[in-house]
């Protein structure tokens, strides 16, 4: 980045289409790391993340009166941005003993009538899960028959545990007709204020994204492109440390929150703890408890989406001294209550 900082060629405005050197190091990252062929002339734009992404998805594609299935518990800006563009956001219940995976068979017909996208998202915010075999295919499916657009957020792909590999949904056979994938260096690469990450798949759904975007924002600085570039091309070998930083940290948390008798399972992949409150609590009173009596913040798994009711969400993205700490005073919380 410093280097390209330094380069005045970069300081212009960028194009939204963006340079080539970065929609080739997309392309070479999906193929190595996913085997996933993208063309980088037509299947990938930049992306300002994938907050932006997930925001203009929802302009690009719906109109007033369309339905916006969203992961529920899910990251906010799937049931936000399809308000802003004047459409419905309908919730797609993520359930424990579903795997986390929304039960497509039981979406109304009419819903699936109106619904013109799918938000998915694995490894999945808020609730740790992953994809399990043959989901991606039916969600392939149900597109084909209700003309829907799948949206996968990716954010989370290479933040995994255990030796688990996440697929990216263009794996999917079929995937790239129907859908679009949102890819972030946030996460991956510990880069969340630099603003990086690409919308990538279907050629027609990137080129409307495209003409959204070139009337909107002014691209993605080129020098980021450029450091985004490098990071997408470097041997990974940082993804993978920061992975097992991660894992202990979750192995800790994991442990003491079982100690107290909390009924969690430790996740395979994004940063993030979901544990069922203890019995007679609700998320936003145990929440409370933890912020009075232990001075610890954790998010109440109803803000996710009313299925997250009943749980909260913990991050594993403080240093292990905070964490541990934060572990211990949650358990003689617990330990000392009557
Ligand atoms: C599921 C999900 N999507 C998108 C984002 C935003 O990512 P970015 O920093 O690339 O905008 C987050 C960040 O927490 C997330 O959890």
């Amino acid at each position: 980045m410093r280097e390209h900082v330094a380069d005045p060629s970069t300081h212009q405005y960028p194009s939204n289409r963006g340079r080539p050197g970065f929609r080739e190091a997309v392309a070479g990252f999906y193929d190595r790391r996913f085997g996933v062929t993208l063309d980088p002339e037509s299947e990938i734009i930049p992306a300002l993340g994938a907050k932006e992404a997930v925001a203009n998805v929802n302009l690009a594609f719906l109109d007033p009166g369309d339905v916006a299935l969203a992961s529920d518990p899910g990251y906010p800006v799937y049931t936000t941005g399809p308000l802003l563009a004047g459409a419905e956001p309908v919730p797609m219940p993520l359930l424990a003993e579903l795997g986390f995976q929304p039960d497509l068979e039981a979406i109304p017909a009419e819903v699936a009538r109106r619904a013109r996208i799918m938000f998915l998202n694995y490894p999945n915010n808020p609730t740790g899960g992953v994809v399990d075999d043959g989901f991606f295919e039916r969600a392939v499916e149900f597109a084909r028959r209700h003309d829907v657009i799948v949206v996968h957020d990716n954010a989370y792909s290479e933040i995994t545990y255990d030796g688990y590999r996440a697929p990216s949904f263009l794996e999917t056979p079929g995937a790239v007709d129907v859908g679009i994938e949102i890819f972030s260096l946030s996460k991956t690469y510990n880069m969340t204020g630099w603003r990086a990450g690409a919308v990538v798949g279907n050629r027609e759904l990137v080129g409307a994204y495209w003409q959204l975007k070139t009337n909107i924002d002014s691209g993605m600085f080129e020098a980021l492109q450029e450091a985004s570039a490098a990071a997408l091309r470097s041997d990974q070998s940082s993804v993978a440390d920061m992975c097992a930083i991660y894992q202990r940290r979750r192995d800790v948390l994991v442990a003491a929150l079982r100690r107290i008798g909390l009924r969690v399972d430790p996740p395979k992949g994004a940063i993030y703890v979901w544990a069922r409150v203890p019995d007679g609590e609700t998320s936003a009173s145990f929440t409370e408890r933890v912020l009075e009596e232990a001075a610890v913040v954790i998010s109440p798994g109803a803000a996710y989406g009313p299925s997250g009711e009943g749980f909260v969400r913990m991050s594993l993205t403080v240093p292990d001294e905070r964490l541990n700490e934060a572990a211990e005073r949650i358990s003689s919380l617990v330990e000392t209550s009557p």
